[in-house]
């Protein structure tokens, strides 16, 4: 098929004008009430044609329609050569079958013969965005806010119109607009100096379907509400917060809820003052729920001041063992918000405990698709394999963490990856995981693969030429793997930024990061021979791990202490893996670069550039992981390199 390359901008990420030339002209009509939706179909069309004048054929129509029989958000297109219908359960849904019916197209489908329905696996799809009023991103690597500069909200309206827009477009619904370390400033989002601004943003966002969380401070009802104390037990507390919910919806009467960080790296919350993690949830709950508010408390709860010496303590036990034992006593509209792995957005590590063994509470899984320990948008990393490893990781013997979705978990989260970044999201082929991010939440069972062929043929146009590109972000995760920590054991990297490699680099902080490796071996052993970490887990699944014969290979080193001599399931020991996998991790790069210039000719030349650019520095970047680690490994063991190779 015939694309109009020429008209490639990296700002319009999957949404590219001139995809499709040859469509004829749609006249499109539904009731008053689907206006957006009809608007957006219409543009939608149009930038699919381009500037290209519509080819000559007959014209056809599209009818919008409200139809209540289906699930809520839902949609079903029906197509036909005069007609197609796109039903949507509401307005939301209608906006989903507009652009699911735009993507048909814009990926060289044809309308006559299309027949598709689909529904959200669950109704929260959430973008988190960890942006300071300052201007700066935490964790950002696309540039600055979309929304704040110098302590006060400033933003380009269309611009968030069209970040609005991307994002509805792959299903998201909800959106945090602050960091979780609120700041003194932040913290006035929910006080009438702020609210009238929130509301505006809201107003840009609702009409695509998005509802806006505030991310708060647990100590406001000191800092802001003069209060002695924070405790939630406390009357006036709960008065505070009551008062707070009714001024925050008066301002913005759909605000999806707040974002709570609590009792997490030095803020306030109620294990402080010696109360539980739900006696402080359920105090902002309850002072929601009459607004249909949601609180999502992140169990992102540890001791940040551990000591290396300390060996009992043990930091991916932490979220279970502060919220295992409180399921069941958290209000109904309180989501408990937790990191798809017990550690902290690593590269490979076992799903939270968590997951499928609360059975009494609602769940959000939390992902990163900014990179903050998986390249930082600068190396190349398809976060949806990872993602799917999540979903289909298991819970107990006959059933995996996708079938906790829509029941225990009732959302899907992520911290968001764009900026004011002219491309959005910093590297050109991250744009793929912000994409991938969405459309998970809204059916978490399509296959990496299926998702990254969609996000090329939408972005570059279908073409067969590019199948190299689908194989390359299949692998990237594998290769960024094979350069960085070895098999699960995650962190090695430079402390504070948290990229580059620097084996050492947390080793003896207070962040309870410890790989303790010496000259005879590495690791945590975290089975029930150490610190039982394992017992967390179902029963099963638990033994899997357990077992050095039974776990994954890939997370031997999150879960056992092994001598480097230890014999992997290929027959090579421990350590010559480490050289093995950290030699090819850096060839492997080099034929990334190989590959994505072969594409050269199938890709719009800024991109190209772009992302040869980025590939360039991911090539320095794994040469110095792969330099680092081994010179560490072959000091610390004098054990060689069966290869003879150059450890430096
Ligand atoms: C990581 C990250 C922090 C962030 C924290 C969180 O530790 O490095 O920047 O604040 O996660 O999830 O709250």
């Amino acid at each position: 098929m015939k694309t109009n390359r020429d008209e490639y901008t990296a700002y319009n990420m999957w949404l590219q004008r001139g995809r499709r030339p040859d469509l004829p002209h749609f006249d499109v009509e539904g009731p008053d009430t689907c206006y957006f939706a009809l608007r957006e179909c219409l543009e939608g069309l149009e930038r699919l044609n381009g500037t290209c004048k519509p080819a000559g054929s007959a014209n056809a129509g599209v009818k919008l329609n409200i139809d209540k029989t289906l699930p809520p958000e839902g949609y079903r297109i029906d197509g036909g050569t005069q007609v197609v219908t796109i039903n949507g359960a509401d307005t939301n849904g209608l906006l989903y079958g507009v652009f699911a019916f735009l993507s048909e197209l814009g990926r060289g489908g044809s309308y006559n013969q299309l027949s598709l329905s689909s529904a959200p696996a669950v109704s929260r799809r959430v973008i988190n965005h960890w942006d300071n009023m300052t201007g700066a991103v935490e964790r950002g690597y696309s540039g600055k806010s979309l929304f704040y500069r110098d302590n006060a909200f400033s933003y380009n309206p269309e611009r968030i119109k069209d970040y609005a827009r991307f994002l509805a477009s792959v299903g998201i619904n909800q959106l945090s607009i602050n960091n979780v370390n609120v700041t003194a400033v932040s913290a006035r989002l929910i006080t009438e100096d702020l609210l009238p601004e929130v509301s505006k943003l809201a107003a840009i966002f609702r009409p695509y379907g998005i509802r806006l969380i505030i991310s708060i401070d647990f100590e406001s009802p000191k800092s802001l509400g003069r209060l002695e104390t924070a405790d939630p037990l406390d009357p006036s507390v709960e008065r505070y917060w009551r008062e707070a919910a009714e001024l925050v919806y008066r301002h913005v009467p759909d605000l999806a809820g707040f974002l709570v960080k609590a009792d997490s790296e030095f803020r306030g919350g109620p294990a402080s003052i010696g109360r539980t993690q739900a006696d402080g949830a359920n105090v902002i709950a309850r002072a929601l729920a009459p607004f249909g508010g949601t609180v999502y408390w992140r169990c992102f709860v540890y001791n940040c001041t551990q000591d290396w010496r300390d060996t009992v303590t043990d930091r991916p036990k932490a979220a279970f063992e502060n919220f295992y034992p409180l399921d069941g006593k958290f209000e109904d509209n309180v989501i408990l918000q937790i990191k798809n792995g017990p550690s902290d957005f690593q590269v490979h590590e076992p799903n939270s405990p968590l997951f499928g063994r609360m059975n009494h509470t609602a769940q959000a899984s939390e992902f990163q698709v900014t990179q903050e320990y998986t390249g930082q948008q600068i190396d190349l990393y398809g976060l949806a394999v990872q993602w799917q490893e999540f979903f289909d990781a298991p819970v107990s013997k006959d059933r995996i963490t996708r079938e906790l979705v829509g029941k225990e978990i009732t959302a899907i989260t992520a911290v968001g990856s764009a900026g004011d970044d002219e491309n959005w999201t910093g590297g050109l082929l991250a744009q793929a995981n912000l994409y991938a991010f969405g459309r998970l939440a809204w059916d978490p069972s399509l296959s990496a693969r299926q998702l990254t062929e969609e996000w090329i043929g939408l972005t570059f146009g279908p073409d067969e030429a590019l199948n190299p590109l689908t194989e390359m972000i299949l692998a990237s995760r594998g290769v960024y793997e094979k350069y960085n920590a070895p098999l699960g054991i995650g962190w090695m990297v430079n402390p504070g930024n948290h990229y580059g490699p620097s084996v050492d680099g947390y080793e003896y902080m207070k962040w309870g990061t410890y790989h303790r490796a010496d000259t005879v071996a590495i690791g945590v052993d975290r089975t029930d021979k150490g610190t039982n970490l394992t017992a967390q887990y179902d029963p099963w699944v638990g033994a899997v791990y357990n077992s050095k014969e039974t776990c994954p290979e890939g997370l031997l080193l999150f879960f056992h202490r092994l001598p480097y001599d230890y014999r992997l399931r290929s027959g090579k020991t421990l350590i010559q893996h480490i050289y093995d996998t950290h030699f090819e991790g850096a060839e492997d790069v080099e034929g990334f670069i190989e590959t994505w210039d072969t594409l050269r000719p199938s890709l719009p030349e800024a991109a190209y550039q772009s992302v040869r650019n980025r590939l360039t520095l991911q090539l320095a970047n794994a040469r110095e992981w792969r330099d680092v680690v081994n010179t560490y490994f072959y000091r610390k063991t004098g054990i060689k390199d069966e290869k003879g190779r150059l450890i430096h």
